[in-house]
């Protein structure tokens, strides 16, 4: 297993976005980690051009993330979710982008990873069917599969799933449910919950992610069952990161964030502003539909510096991330897990110290 040949037990989240850069994904590979590459939103030939850049910078042994495709929204979902945002497009002076469904170039992506297979290919808003799986396999990668409640980890693990990334509802960004049903919505699992819920279902190793940005936080889940924690948020400040200024801005500050389908179609955690506010009632279940309506006035807000349009991305621990070099972050992470650790193991022995006196 990959994970069993890691320095330090920490894994760079894939940040499709913006946010990773083949900088980023290499340096922490490089420090001992695994970085990932995001696959999301790129056609297969710019992935190509993406793991190139990334093997460049790196020998070590990096991840890739594919999206799994969903399946179109009932017809006119988006245009009528459109409708409610036009005074907000009207105000921006920005037109809203054209509603579509795509499957995000699956097979072409799938092909691509087959011929050149990378360490690791994870995936996310699904688990591909057993052939798929067994052809990366085949192909020489190992798969791991993101998982969002118990149910999940056992439909993954009865693929053929490596390993588990398990995702909290702390976790920046989309939610990796594998089906979007509204009526799930308020019903995510904690991430200490989750981890042990799926650590007393399934028999794979587990990464655990959501809400870590410490080394108490890492030590915390390497205690609670997990092989390493997958970071996302705390990375996004680093100097290597491709993180927009007005995120950059948010993260540090300390406004507190929330689940919204407003900029996507699908539920995802951001810090709270303007857009979040007025639009989460009236956004419907569509992705990437929505993804595709808003993409117009996301990047308006972010060219014009104007925080309330943008999707701020980000986990409910975002204001504990720094600023250092992606490398020296995850080894200092790594260093305080060992201490954390070590602290609580003191902190046991002290309790057997009392029970022996006693
Ligand atoms: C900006 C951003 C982009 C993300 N993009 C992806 C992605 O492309 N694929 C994926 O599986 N997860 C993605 N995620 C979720 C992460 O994989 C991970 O679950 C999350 O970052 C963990 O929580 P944390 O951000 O609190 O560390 C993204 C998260 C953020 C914040």
């Amino acid at each position: 297993m990959i994970l069993d040949q890691l320095s330090i037990p920490i894994v760079l989240a894939p940040l499709a976005g913006g946010a990773s850069t083949p900088e980023l994904t290499a340096a922490v590979s490089n420090a001992g980690g695994l970085g990932f590459i995001p696959g999301g939103y790129l056609a297969a030939a710019a992935l190509a051009d993406r793991i190139f850049e990334t093997g460049k910078l790196t020998s070590a042994p990096v991840g890739v993330n594919v999206f799994v495709p969903g399946t179109p929204a009932a017809p006119g979902t988006a245009e009528a979710y459109a409708a409610t945002l036009a005074d907000e497009a009207r105000a921006a002076d920005v037109a809203l982008g054209t509603a579509r469904f795509e499957d995000d170039d699956w097979a072409a992506k799938i092909e691509l990873l087959v011929a050149a297979p990378p360490a690791v290919v994870s995936f996310t808003f699904g688990c591909p069917d057993r052939n798929v799986i067994e052809s990366l396999r085949r192909a020489g990668s190992e798969v791991w599969v993101t998982v969002t409640t118990p149910a999940e980890a056992v439909q993954a693990a009865d693929s053929g799933a490596d390993a588990l990334v398990v995702q909290g509802i702390e976790a920046g960004g989309h939610q990796a449910r594998f089906l979007d049903d509204p009526a799930a919505d308020g019903y995510g699992f904690g991430l200490l919950s989750l981890l042990q819920l799926v650590r007393a279902a399934v028999d794979v190793p587990l990464v655990a992610a959501g809400g870590i940005a410490t080394g108490a936080g890492v030590a915390a889940v390497l205690t609670g069952g997990a092989s390493a924690a997958q970071l996302g948020t705390a990375f996004m400040r680093c100097p290597e990161a491709g993180t927009s200024d007005v995120d950059r801005l948010a993260l540090a500050g300390d406004i507190p964030t929330t689940l919204t389908r407003a900029f996507t179609g699908r539920p995802a955690r951001g810090i709270r502003n303007h857009f979040i506010d007025q639009h989460t009632a009236d956004a419907p279940a569509a992705y990437p539909e929505v993804h595709y309506l808003t993409a117009p006035l996301r990047a308006a807000g972010r060219a014009r510096h104007d925080a309330g349009l943008v999707n701020l991305w980000a986990g409910q621990t975002h204001q504990l991330g720094g600023e250092l070099p992606a490398g020296r972050l995850a080894r200092s992470l790594a260093a305080q897990a060992r201490a954390a650790c070590k602290q609580a193991a003191a902190r046991l022995s002290a309790l057997d110290a009392v029970q022996a006196d006693g």
